[in-house]
């Protein structure tokens, strides 16, 4: 089937059908070794892109930048913008979208994301909103498909801790959309919203996949892949001790992964993770809460079952992937 995605947006995987997210994956392996190989790319060549940014990031914005770098593009890093400040942000998107051929943001509001699009007159792409992080899905399944050796149809992912933020929203729907199984172990307060799950375990039914909730650590049993997200997402840092209580029980840990009854199973995580005390968020937690790792142990993030810079790097070959077959010359 021909698979034609110039000019569109990336706002949700939701927009998205099972066809093209495989041809998006397909060309984000291609991409990868080609630059393993060395060989320049041009298929960037004379696009300039922005990325605006209303919160923090290392992986995104980096793989942004070097995916166009490689392909012989220019970017341009935003973070002070005028947007919602002194200027609309309808004027602002008719603004970049002369500037620019692709826009890249990351922020607070889906519904920012998707009045870009509509205003700028080029493509858009969801670098993380509260709701979803549909690039930081792609990389994840990229990676389960490099690792898992068998095809992704035959895949059982389990997310574990809070199964309503963004990238647990964006991994249920991309293993719909592929068919992988994919349960959420979670506590009955962070499950996925009622709409959403319901929607996607209808779509799973159709792809040969399954969509479930489970709240016992029992669900992970069988998992070709564990992964968790932090506890608190940004824009939330006030809920630090209800997520504690909350989520404590399913940190990811060595006990954990044997639940899955599966040694080759990985650990997956988006990053970036508290599994130690080097950062200050981490030992803020520590100092109030005594805890010292909080999600993933620093015993599982450091293990041979762990694939998570991996999973980063593949970030970069995802994203370019995007990019190329939005408004590249491919
Ligand atoms: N995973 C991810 O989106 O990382 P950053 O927040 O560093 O971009
Ligand atoms: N759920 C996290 C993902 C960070 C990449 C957040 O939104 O902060």
């Amino acid at each position: 089937m021909h698979v034609y995605l110039k000019g569109r947006s990336f706002l949700t995987l939701k927009d998205f059908t099972p066809q093209e997210i495989r041809f998006l994956l397909d060309l984000s392996h291609d991409l990868k070794r080609k630059k393993r190989m060395g060989i320049p790319g041009d298929l960037l060549q004379g696009k300039n892109i922005v990325l605006l940014f209303e919160k923090t990031s290392t992986r995104t914005r980096c793989a942004f930048e070097t995916a166009c770098w490689d392909e012989g593009g220019n970017a341009t890093f935003l973070s002070n913008s005028q947007m919602g400040k002194k200027e609309s942000l309808e004027d602002t998107a008719r603004v970049l979208g002369r500037f620019y051929d692709g826009i890249e943001f990351r922020g607070f509001s889906q519904q920012t994301a998707e009045d870009l699009a509509r205003y700028a007159g080029v493509p858009v792409w969801n670098g993380l909103t509260d709701r979803c992080h549909p690039t930081q899905a792609l990389a994840d399944v990229m990676t389960l498909e490099e690792c898992a050796g068998k095809p992704l149809s035959q895949c059982k992912l389990a997310y574990v801790g809070d199964a309503r933020n963004n990238v647990a929203n964006s991994l249920m729907i991309i293993c719909a959309k592929l068919g992988i199984h994919y349960t959420a172990v979670c506590p009955p307060e962070l499950m996925p919203e009622a709409g959403l799950l319901e929607d996607m375990a209808a779509l799973a039914r159709q792809t040969g996949g399954e969509t479930k909730v489970r709240h016992d650590l029992a669900g992970v049993g069988g998992a070709d892949a564990v992964y968790t997200d932090v506890w608190v997402s940004m824009g939330e840092e006030d809920r630090f001790k209800e997520r504690i209580r909350m989520l404590q029980p399913y940190q990811v840990n060595s006990a954990l992964m044997e639940k899955t009854g599966n040694p080759k199973a990985i650990f997956l995580h988006c990053l970036p993770a508290f599994h130690d005390l080097n950062t200050e968020t981490g030992r803020e937690v520590h100092k109030e809460y005594g805890l010292k790792e909080m999600e993933v142990s620093d015993g599982v993030f450091r293990s041979s079952q762990s694939r998570v810079f991996d999973q980063a790097e593949n970030r970069l070959h995802t994203i370019k992937a995007v990019m190329v077959a939005t408004i590249g010359r491919q």
